[in-house]
């Protein structure tokens, strides 16, 4: 889809579709009105009739209305005025896209960005306009000898803006806008393929590629590189798989060579069984998006390389599989991690804090600023916080705080979650320097303790994102979350985010 901006009147545009909103207890918005106003009152007429009450996700097409130049009006309900905040906003603009996507119309002139969203800026809602479309008309079908035609799928939005003092900051928002949605398909995408296809080399030869088109440096360690580093930890998960273990590292320098980077470590187990402590097999399937946090930071890594934002970045992705075998690992056995901790596995269930130690002692040679690791680390998140909200976790409160502020921003909600010492006392091992489970108690806590001890020279935030990666049921597939989050932060650390 191709997106462009413009300031204009709603009953002067040539357009195959105008899309204006309408609140609920019919209340139209001021481009509403302005058609409205034109006509002669036939929009305000159909609202009075019942046949659209402004009820949020409603919508109805209009043809041939008198007055306007343009071929459809597309009403979109807003729902209540007062409670018309960040997630309604994004919601509209999915449903305009969706309805548009099936009416005839190939190009749409977009009003509903002009709405006013609390405190929100025009850069802000051009943004969101951006990445909600694209998400709303994301499609997985690679796999489906019969795709799904889209008859006349729209091809052209435009978006419009009240005043012409708006456009710069729009057209900003519009490109940062494209950069983030296209990090975000690429995380779903990433998160959606079959484990047989997305496996360790696979995340390793995706890397690459992106290397190259983006002027990226890139490099993969061998399982030889890993066993001279000492990553004793991470080689334990992989031992049971056929599938080599890969050590992704992909840096982009947006800013001075001295600057520290910003480093983001992903999850990268492309399916996990549970390995010997074997998983249940009721929707084992969903394991393959154990995988979803080195894909978000790949294409948080797109993303920001597309926008050229101002930082230097980082990003580490730890890949394996997590299988049973006669070579596996065996719960009791202990291994000497890369830090020169020791760990007893009790579960090797738990191997993504297995794998992410090895990695964040990795990080320790590109001195990180700050670092974020992202992984789908444990079921008890998604207990704590269901599929809302990310698990946040922090060494430094500040940290945590941006974090959360910028999922607020980017409607890809965090919640903080405690790292108290008192915590720590789960992880004791008779026979190790820790243990790789806590117990049945404060899951996704312990897990974080656990990685706690392999960051302490830098500040350090984890996201456990277990329970907001993907959606199960009918409509199932990664979600690209936390990207928006993570961009938003970058552009934040950028000073790009107006
Ligand atoms: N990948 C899972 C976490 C997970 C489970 C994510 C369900 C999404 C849905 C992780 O490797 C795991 O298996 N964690 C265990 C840890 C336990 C053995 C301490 C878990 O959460 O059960
Ligand atoms: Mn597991
Ligand atoms: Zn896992």
């Amino acid at each position: 889809m191709e997106f462009s901006i413009k300031s204009g009147s709603p009953e002067k545009q040539r357009s195959a579709c105008v899309v204006v909103g309408v609140f609920e207890s019919r209340k139209l918005t001021l481009p509403a009105e302005l058609l409205d106003n034109a006509s002669g009152g036939y929009l305000a007429d159909i609202v009075r009739r019942g046949d659209m009450e402004g009820k949020a996700g409603s919508t109805l097409l209009l043809h041939n209305v008198p007055a306007t130049l343009c071929d459809r009006i597309l009403l979109v309900g807003l729902g209540k005025e007062k409670e018309f905040r960040e997630k309604e906003f994004a919601s509209a603009i999915r449903t305009a896209v969706k309805v548009l996507n099936e009416t005839g119309a190939f190009d749409a002139t977009l009003f509903l960005t002009e709405l006013q969203v609390r405190k929100r800026s025009i850069a802000w809602r051009v943004r969101q306009t951006v990445i909600a479309a694209l998400d709303a008309t994301y499609k997985f079908d690679q796999f489906k000898s019969k795709k799904e035609e889209i008859r006349r799928p729209l091809r052209k939005l435009t978006i419009s803006v009240e005043r012409r003092n708006e456009l710069a900051p729009a057209e900003e928002g519009m490109h940062q806008g494209l950069a983030i949605a296209e990090g975000i398909a690429l995380t779903k995408t990433l998160g959606n393929l079959p484990p047989n296809v997305c496996h360790p080399a696979y995340l390793a030869e995706q890397a690459r590629t992106m290397a190259q088109t983006l002027q990226l440096d890139c490099d993969v360690l061998e399982r030889d590189d890993m066993e001279k580093l000492g990553m004793h930890s991470l080689l334990a998960v992989a031992r049971g798989s056929h599938q080599p273990p890969k050590l992704i590292v992909l840096s982009y320098k947006g800013a001075k060579a001295n600057e520290k980077p910003i480093v983001l470590v992903g999850k990268g187990v492309t399916f996990d069984t549970g390995g010997i402590s074997l998983k249940p097999g009721a929707e084992m399937d969903e394991m393959k998006y154990d995988m979803c946090g080195a894909a978000s930071v790949l294409g948080t890594m797109q993303a920001v390389a597309r926008m050229a934002l101002p930082i230097n970045l980082t990003v580490i992705v730890p890949a394996t599989e997590n299988m049973p075998g006669g070579n596996a690992t065996r719960p009791g056995d202990i291994v000497t991690s890369m830090s020169g901790q020791t760990i007893e596995i009790l579960n090797t269930d738990a191997e993504g804090r297995l794998i992410l130690c090895d990695a964040l002692t990795y990080a320790e040679r590109f001195d990180p600023d700050t670092l974020i690791d992202v992984a789908t680390l444990t079921g008890a998140c998604v207990v704590a916080l269901g599929n809302v909200a990310t698990g946040l976790f922090a060494n430094k409160d500040g940290l945590a705080r941006d974090l959360q502020d910028a999922g607020d921003e980017a409607n890809d909600r965090a919640w903080h979650m405690p790292l108290w010492d008192d915590y720590q006392e789960l992880l004791k091992s008779p026979f190790a320097d820790m243990a790789n489970i806590g117990g049945r108690y404060g899951g996704a806590i312990s897990a974080a303790c656990f990685l706690s001890r392999f960051t302490r020279k830098f500040d350090w935030a984890h996201l456990d994102i277990a329970g907001t990666a993907w959606k199960s049921g009918a409509d199932k597939g990664a979600t690209g979350r936390p990207v928006p989050l993570l961009t938003h932060y970058l552009l934040q650390r950028a000073g790009k985010l107006n």
